[in-house]
C-alpha cells in the first residue's frame, strides 16, 4: 500500500493536468487511468483525432474549392482512408506519449487501473488499495445514450466509432446538431459523403449567439449539410444496407424516416462516475448525475474533490484543465481559481465559430443595457486573400462603462482569435482598450478591433 498527497482518479486534460500541478507544488502524486494511454477522451477518442481528421479534410476542400482558382492546377487528391486513419493515429500517440513523458518529468506516479474509492483517503486500483490525503475526482464523461437507437460502433456510432470508421460512408445521418456532430459531419461531408442532420430543437448549436447560429446553418448548408429541424428521433433499426432513422416531425406530428450508411449519434454526453463506489460512500450528486461541488471543487466528503465533465459547467477540456490546476493550488496551500465566466468555446469547422462571454440573447434577458460592434470578414483583406469572407466579429459591451460582456466570432481562425477577447475581458478591459491596441495588418484580428471600433465612433472597413 503506497502513500501519496494526492490521488487524481483519471488521466484525461483535467486529471492528468491536475496531477502534473499536484507534482510541480512538491505534492506526492499519483494518477489512475485504466486505458492503456494517457489523455482520456480528448486525446484518445475527442478533440486531438477528430482535429487531425478536420485538419486533412480542410486540405481536401481546399483543394476543391480553391487551389484551381489561386493558380494551383492539377486537380484534387485522392484520398487514402488508411493512410489518413495512420495519420490520425500518429498524432493520437505523439500527444498520449507526451504525457507520460510529462508525468515522469515531474514524478507523477500512473497507477495503471481504473479507480475506485473504497473509504475517503483510499483509493483502490485492481487488487491494491493506496491511501491518499486527497482524493481529485477527474473521471469524464461518456455518450448519453438515445432511446430506440441502439450504438454498435459499426454502423450506428458515437464520435469514437465515427473516428474510425472502416470506409467512408456515402451517406451520413447525424442525430443531433451539436459541436460533435457538426464536427464529424464536416469531416464526411468534405469526403463526399451525404450528411443530413436530425435535431430536436429549431435551431442548431442551442445556447450559441443566435446570429452566428442562423450564419452557421446558411455556410454549413452550402456545404452541402442538410438540416431537419425540429423533429423528434423515435428509434432507429438495420436495414440490408446501412440504418433507418425513424423520426417525428414536431409541428405537425407526423412521422418520416431517413435512411443512411452510417448514423452517428451526437446528442451529449453525461458524467462517467460509475464504478467508483460514490454512492456507497455518500458523496451528494446532482440531479442529472454530476458530482456535487462547492466553490473549492470539495464534494460533501473532506477530501475528496472532482472537476471536469463530471461536475456540472461546459463539458470542455479546457475547463477541466484550469479547474484541475485550480485544485492544485488549493491543495498545495494557494488560493487557485477559476473564472468561469471567461471560458471559450470552439467550432472547429470551417468556417471556426467562437464565443466567450454573454451571448445577446442573455444580456436581453437580463434586461441589461448594453452595445453591440459587428465587423464583417468581407472587409477584411487577409480573410478575402484566403477566401473566407464568410461570417463576422460581434462584439458586446455594456453600454454605460463599455466593459467588453462577450464575443462571438464566425470566421477563419476565430478559434485563436477569440482569446484576445479573453484576456480583455480577465483584465476588466472596455471594447475601446481592444480599439486602441494595434493590431498588426493584414491580419485576421483586425476584424476584433474593428468590431471594437464598431463599438464606439464606428469601424474603417465597413
Ligand atoms: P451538444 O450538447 O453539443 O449537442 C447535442 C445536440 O443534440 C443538441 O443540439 C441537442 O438539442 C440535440 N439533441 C438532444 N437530444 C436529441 C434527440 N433526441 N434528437 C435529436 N437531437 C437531439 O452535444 P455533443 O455534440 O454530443 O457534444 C458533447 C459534449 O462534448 C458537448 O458538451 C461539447 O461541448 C463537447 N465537445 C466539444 C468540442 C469542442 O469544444 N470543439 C468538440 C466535441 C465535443
Amino acid at each position: 500500500m503506497a502513500e501519496f498527497d494526492v490521488i487524481v482518479i483519471g488521466g484525461g486534460p483535467g486529471g492528468y493536468v491536475c496531477a502534473i500541478r499536484c507534482a510541480q507544488l512538491g505534492l506526492k502524486t499519483a494518477c489512475v487511468e485504466g486505458r492503456e494511454t494517457l489523455g482520456g477522451t480528448c486525446l484518445n477518442v475527442g478533440c486531438i483525432p477528430s482535429k487531425a481528421l478536420l485538419n486533412a479534410t480542410h486540405h481536401l476542400h481546399e483543394a476543391h474549392e480553391n487551389f484551381a482558382k489561386m493558380g494551383l492546377i492539377g486537380g484534387a487528391p485522392m484520398v487514402d482512408w488508411a493512410k489518413m486513419q495512420d495519420y490520425k493515429q500518429d498524432v493520437v500517440t505523439g500527444n498520449t506519449k507526451g504525457i507520460e513523458f510529462l508525468f515522469k518529468k515531474n514524478k507523477v506516479t500512473w497507477l495503471k487501473g481504473w479507480g475506485s474509492i473504497p473509504a475517503a483517503g483510499q483509493v483502490k486500483v485492481g487488487d491494491e488499495v493506496h491511501s491518499a490525503k486527497h482524493i481529485v475526482i477527474a473521471t469524464g464523461s461518456e455518450p448519453a445514450a438515445l432511446p430506440g437507437v441502439t450504438v454498435d460502433e459499426d454502423v450506428v456510432v458515437t464520435s469514437t466509432g465515427a473516428l474510425s470508421l472502416g470506409r467512408i460512408p456515402k451517406s451520413l445521418v447525424v442525430i443531433g446538431a451539436g459541436v460533435i456532430g457538426l464536427e464529424m459531419g464536416s469531416v464526411y461531408a468534405r469526403l463526399g459523403a451525404e450528411v443530413t442532420v436530425v435535431e430536436y430543437l429549431d435551431t442548431i448549436t442551442p445556447g450559441m449567439d443566435e446570429e452566428v447560429a442562423k450564419s452557421f446553418r446558411r455556410l454549413l448548408a452550402r456545404q452541402g449539410f442538410k438540416f431537419i429541424l425540429a423533429a423528434a428521433v423515435q428509434g432507429s433499426e438495420r436495414t440490408e444496407s446501412g440504418v433507418k432513422v425513424r423520426y417525428k416531425l414536431r409541428k405537425d406530428n407526423t412521422a418520416h424516416e431517413i435512411e443512411a450508411d452510417v448514423v452517428l449519434v451526437a446528442t451529449g454526453r453525461r458524467p462517467y462516475t460509475a464504478g467508483l463506489g460514490l454512492e456507497a460512500l455518500g458523496v451528494a450528486m446532482e440531479p442529472r448525475g454530476q458530482v456535487r461541488i462547492d466553490e473549492h471543487f470539495q464534494t460533501n466528503m473532506k477530501g475528496i474533490y472532482a472537476i471536469g465533465d463530471a461536475v456540472p459547467g461546459p463539458m470542455l477540456a479546457h475547463k477541466a484543465e484550469d479547474e484541475g490546476m485550480a485544485v492544485a493550488e488549493n491543495l498545495a496551500g494557494k488560493h487557485g481559481h477559476v473564472n468561469h465566466d471567461v471560458i471559450p468555446g470552439v467550432i472547429y469547422t470551417t468556417p471556426e465559430v467562437a464565443s466567450v462571454g454573454k451571448t445577446e440573447e442573455q444580456l436581453k434577458a437580463e434586461g441589461r443595457a448594453y452595445k453591440m460592434g459587428k465587423f464583417p470578414f468581407m472587409g477584411n483583406a487577409r480573410a478575402k486573400a484566403m477566401f473566407q469572407g464568410d461570417g463576422f466579429v460581434k462584439l458586446l459591451a455594456d453600454k454605460e462603462t463599455d466593459r467588453i460582456l462577450g464575443c462571438h466570432i464566425i470566421g477563419p481562425s476565430a478559434g485563436e482569435m477569440i482569446h484576445e477577447v479573453c484576456v480583455a475581458m480577465e483584465f476588466g478591459a472596455s471594447a475601446q482598450d481592444l480599439a486602441l491596441t494595434c493590431h498588426a495588418h493584414p491580419t485576421c484580428s483586425e476584424a476584433v478591433r474593428e468590431a471594437a471600433l464598431a463599438c464606439g465612433d464606428g469601424a474603417i472597413h465597413a
